[in-house]
């Protein structure tokens, strides 16, 4: 049904999906007619924690990609979780039927899109025809997901503290600073792209700021600069300044949280970004303000005082779902380092 030429775009285009910290967990088989594919670390994050809901976010953007870049062929994709009880490390087999799908013109998108983590995002703001007919889109492809916009400022406020609670812990928190300091490729260097984990260069640290903050990975030199109100500060720059100043903040939710919700809710966030995409917007996922509030995240290094009060507070804000995707949206001069991926054969189950 799929030439090899065919099938090696489909898999090219579903690797360039946004990942979290820029790690695609999986293998590829190509099982015809259809694809599997593998989990590629040795055991699952546990249920209900945070880990696991960024993994198939993540599953889910890839898939996405797959499903567009199918399209190019007239194929549809449908994908079944955990399709097999005496095999669990097989995350996702894929289906592909030919015919009955035309091509989806978000296929431009896929190379174009990239995390963009300037401050600046400026207007002028999309319509809010355009903002509904993207929630409808969600609400009708994607069961149990949705998008809304915190357009309201009040209800964007509440949301811009909760994200900036989150995302100073992360400076606070030993076993959360060893995790996202685990991920910056300083190796690579400031000008320099990472095929796997997050290029220095690609975070929008201000030139005059890189040695500080280069220097905050080390433990003690994070608590010295605490003692001095540096996570407060970190907090503010990486949630309350970018988040004000862009025109539009997101959030993407689910109705239940389970694999299922989180791989769809993956997917839709994708379809999201590539339209912003299309529309010239650029586009920063502010994940942990959502994540953290999961209640496993506590038994991952999460402080539980942190994970309750967010719980709480989402409660309030979203009665009916629980939001795992929060992202801020606007124009912006494109990052001068974009993440790359690594060769298409590493993905593969079979390269050796
Ligand atoms: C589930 C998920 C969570 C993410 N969380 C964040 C985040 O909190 N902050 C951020 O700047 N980028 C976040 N990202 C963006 C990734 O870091 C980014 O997609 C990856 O580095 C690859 O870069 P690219 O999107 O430019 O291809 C997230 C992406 C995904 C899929």
């Amino acid at each position: 049904m799929l030439t090899s030429e065919q099938l090696r775009f489909i898999l090219q285009s579903g690797i360039l999906a946004p990942s979290a910290d820029n790690y695609h967990y999986l293998r590829f088989e190509v099982a015809p007619p259809g694809l599997k594919i593998w989990y590629s670390e040795p055991g699952w994050p546990h249920d209900g924690g945070y880990k696991r809901a960024a993994l198939f976010l993540s599953f889910g953007a890839v898939a996405e990609n797959l499903a567009i870049a199918a399209s190019r062929f007239g194929v549809r994709s449908e994908f079944e979780l955990f399709p097999d009880p005496a095999a669990p490390a097989l995350a996702i087999r894929v289906h592909w039927q030919a015919g009955g799908v035309s091509a989806d013109p978000l296929i431009e998108e896929i190379p174009k899109r990239h995390c963009n983590r300037g401050v600046v995002f400026r207007g002028p703001p999309l319509s809010s025809a355009a903002l509904s007919a993207l929630v409808q889109e969600v609400a009708a492809a994607y069961p149990g997901c949705n998008l809304a916009w915190l357009g309201e400022r009040k209800r964007k406020m509440q949301v811009v503290e909760l994200i900036r609670v989150a995302e100073q812990e992360r400076f606070r928190t030993r076993a959360l600073h060893k995790e996202l300091f685990a991920a910056i490729r300083f190796d690579v260097g400031w000008n320099r792209s990472a095929e796997t984990g997050l290029s220095p260069g690609a975070l929008g640290v201000e030139k005059p700021l890189r040695p500080l903050f280069a220097s905050l990975r080390h433990w003690p030199l994070m608590q010295a600069f605490n003692l001095l109100g540096g996570s407060g500060l970190l907090g503010w720059r990486a949630a309350v300044l970018p988040c004000r100043i862009a025109p539009h903040l997101g959030a993407i939710i689910i109705e239940r949280l389970d694999d299922k919700h989180l791989f769809n809710a993956g997917r839709a966030f994708q379809r999201v970004w590539l339209a912003l995409t299309r529309n010239g917007l650029a586009l920063q996922p502010m994940a942990v303000g959502a994540l953290f509030a999961f209640p496993g995240a506590a038994a991952e290094g999460v402080p539980e005082r942190l994970q309750r009060r967010l719980a709480e507070a989402w409660g309030g804000i979203f009665p009916t779902g629980r939001p795992v995707m929060l992202f801020r949206a606007g124009h912006a001069r494109p990052p001068p380092i974009v993440a790359s991926r690594s060769a298409l054969e590493d993905y593969m189950v079979d390269s050796g």
